[in-house]
């Protein structure tokens, strides 16, 4: 049985105050969103926040677009996190587990999510559980029935089959985000095969973790919450009852 979380969705405008020296309580999500977008010369003030290892990564971008946009988030989560462990940006060490997510060096109990995709990121910040964010934009997907042969659960698929049009292209991006968004909090990547798991993808039906396989008990451990971040995206969460509840 899991308790009901308080979700506190809030933009941010990029300033870095050391003004919270502590997670966010426990029961409460924090979810900051953002553009990343911004002048060329903040992009050049942004690119002294990150990392060596991040700047490499950033200049191995082919295209300025891309590389900016890396460099903008990357510089938001650290001004954001920086909130919460009262140290300044550049000061954060990441570290990554073996599929590649990562958590910040010395921090215990306490864990944060990004996601990004064109026009929009969002980064989650949850104490005491596992937590996944994915974002879209709602783009439309002429062969979303053939993708959904890929990557939906036979389930979904049939659940899909009720759609045309834009809201079959709704339905697609609430379902990828509600997948992609478990598949991010168990932080296992690929590995976790997409067919053992079913959410909801209906109209105005709550996100929800449906069914997992082959152990049923799985989707008892999990919510999952949809997300109106930004008009046009679909966006969703997935937080586990508590940190234990998750196999390592
Ligand atoms: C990283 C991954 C987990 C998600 O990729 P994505 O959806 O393209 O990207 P998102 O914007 O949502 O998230 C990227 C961020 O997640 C974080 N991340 C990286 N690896 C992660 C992992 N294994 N688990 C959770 N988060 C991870 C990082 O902060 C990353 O930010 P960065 O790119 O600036 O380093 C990717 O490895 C993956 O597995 N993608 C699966 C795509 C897919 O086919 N999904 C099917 C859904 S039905």
């Amino acid at each position: 049985m899991t308790t009901p979380l308080r979700l506190v969705i809030q933009e941010y405008a990029g300033e870095t105050t050391v003004g919270m020296p502590a997670p966010p309580p426990l029961g409460e999500v924090h979810i900051w969103h953002w553009a990343p977008v911004c002048p060329p010369s903040e992009v050049d003030e942004l690119w002294n926040i990150l990392a060596e290892n991040e700047r490499e990564r950033a200049q191995r971008y082919r295209f300025p677009k891309h590389r900016n946009e890396f460099v903008i988030n990357r510089a938001r989560v650290r001004g954001i996190l920086a909130r919460y462990v009262a140290k300044a940006p550049q000061d954060l060490v990441f570290e990554y587990s073996p599929h590649g997510k990562p958590s910040l060096e010395g921090v215990q109990g306490w864990r944060f999510n990004l996601s990004h995709t064109e026009g929009l990121a969002a980064l989650a910040v949850v104490q005491g559980r596992e937590i996944g964010i994915d974002v879209e934009r709602i783009r439309p997907q002429s062969d979303a029935r053939r993708i959904a042969e890929r990557f939906f659960s036979v389930p979904e698929r049939q659940s899909l089959q009720a759609f045309s049009g834009d809201a079959l292209d709704h339905a697609f991006f609430r379902c990828w985000t509600r997948k992609e968004c478990y598949i991010k909090a168990k932080g296992e990547g690929l590995s976790l095969p997409l067919h053992q798991f079913d959410v909801s993808l209906g109209e105005g039906e709550p996100a929800m973790l449906l069914s997992t396989r082959p152990d049923p008990k799985e989707a008892e451990e999990w919510v999952m919450y949809d997300l109106a971040l930004k008009p046009g995206y679909a966006a969703a969460l997935a937080v586990s009852a508590d940190l234990s509840s998750v196999s390592q």
